[in-house]
């Protein structure tokens, strides 16, 4: 009997390599429209107009294309440090689709956090320190537009928990702008945030809840991809101590892999089925925190539908929305105001 909807996929794309390369920036990147054909064929746009010097490659039996091209710097930004790419349709200009900006950070502006070593990049998010920074700056710029209707004090005045900080995506601009706190369950990626991530808390945490926090110590909490991560037993605890953890009038931004995941990763039968029938999948362990743990089964990936998040998490929290396709232009982000 089915039972629960899976939902549509989102148009997305992505870029898992993006290089300075002195006057230009290399964007190298993948397209997978909602549905093949996409009704027309579709463009990076830079602030809106089409960025008109790549090559586009279309694989129908894929369901994608591929796109390749050199920015030029001193053209594009002008004396502003970032642009902002979205997918158009070509002949309409219209976007694609909402919450698909990647806010594109010009080279060279200086900052004192320097990249992580490769081997922490890759376990957090599958990408080298370079492409890795330019994600980390367009996520925490979509975070801001997203987050500000949800949002009760002005971001100065938070004390915001980044739960599962990695090796300090977010941290990098967050900890200058509120009272930051970082854990996560990677000694190394806490050691590294600590040693060079200034004006924060960093804490190495337990697999399980508790953590170290009194009730009401956030006033936002976010988790990028953790969910994505936790058997269903493990997110109810996690749920349940954020819930704790946050205040009242707080918001808790996490991502999870909904739709527009489950199509990235060719829309697997067996997920497909298990979702419908459960509205939750655990596909099974994720390696790439081998040997980091105590438990190598801990860690594993999960996909959701909205009417479970709905139904399930509503025991602890209030959902205010879900935007899809929000995080890497693929993974849903939940906004959650805790029910005290
Ligand atoms: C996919 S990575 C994302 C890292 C970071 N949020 C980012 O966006 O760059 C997931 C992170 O969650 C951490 N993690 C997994 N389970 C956790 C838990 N129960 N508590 C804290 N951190 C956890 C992992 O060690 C890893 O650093």
């Amino acid at each position: 009997m089915t039972s629960y909807d899976i939902g549509r996929p989102e148009t997305s794309w992505w870029m898992p390599q993006i290089e300075d390369r002195g006057d230009v920036i290399l964007l190298d990147g993948t397209i997978r429209p909602a549905t093949w054909p996409p009704p027309e064929p579709l463009r990076i746009a830079v602030d809106g107009k089409l960025f008109t010097s790549a090559d586009y490659l279309e694989f129908p039996d894929r369901g994608a294309m591929s796109f390749r091209g050199m920015l030029p710097v001193k053209a594009s930004f002008g004396d502003r440090t970032e642009v902002v790419l979205r997918l158009v349709g070509e002949t309409s200009g219209a976007f694609a689709r909402d919450w698909d900006q990647f806010h594109l950070l010009r080279p060279g502006v200086p900052s004192d956090v320097p990249l992580p070593p490769s081997t922490l990049t890759n376990r957090a998010i599958w990408m080298g320190p370079r492409t890795f920074d330019k994600w980390g700056y367009a996520l925490k710029r979509k975070y801001d537009e997203a987050v500000a209707r949800f949002a009760t004090k002005p971001r100065g005045e938070q004390r915001l928990l980044d739960w599962g900080c990695g090796c300090g995506r977010m941290a990098k601009y967050l900890a200058r702008e509120c009272a930051y706190t970082g854990i996560d369950i990677d000694r190394e990626a806490i050691e590294w945030c600590r040693a060079n991530i200034k004006h924060a808390t960093f804490a190495l945490q337990g697999l399980e809840p508790r953590t170290a926090f009194a009730p009401d110590s956030f006033d936002a909490a976010i988790g990028i991809s953790i969910f994505t991560h936790l058997r269903e037993e493990d997110q109810f605890a996690w749920l349940k101590e954020l819930s704790r953890v946050v205040a009242p009038d707080g918001v808790v931004a996490v991502s999870v892999n909904c739709a527009t995941s489950l199509r990235n990763a060719g829309d697997p039968p067996e997920v497909v089925e298990r979702l419908k029938g459960h509205g939750f999948c655990d596909t099974g362990v994720e390696t790439m925190l081998k040997g980091v743990t105590a438990d190598d089964e801990y860690y594993r990936n999960i996909y959701h539908t909205h009417d479970y998040i709905r139904q399930t998490w509503s025991r602890d929290f209030e959902v205010l929305d879900i935007l899809p396709g929000f995080v890497a232009n693929m993974q849903d982000m939940v906004f959650l105001r805790p029910k005290k």
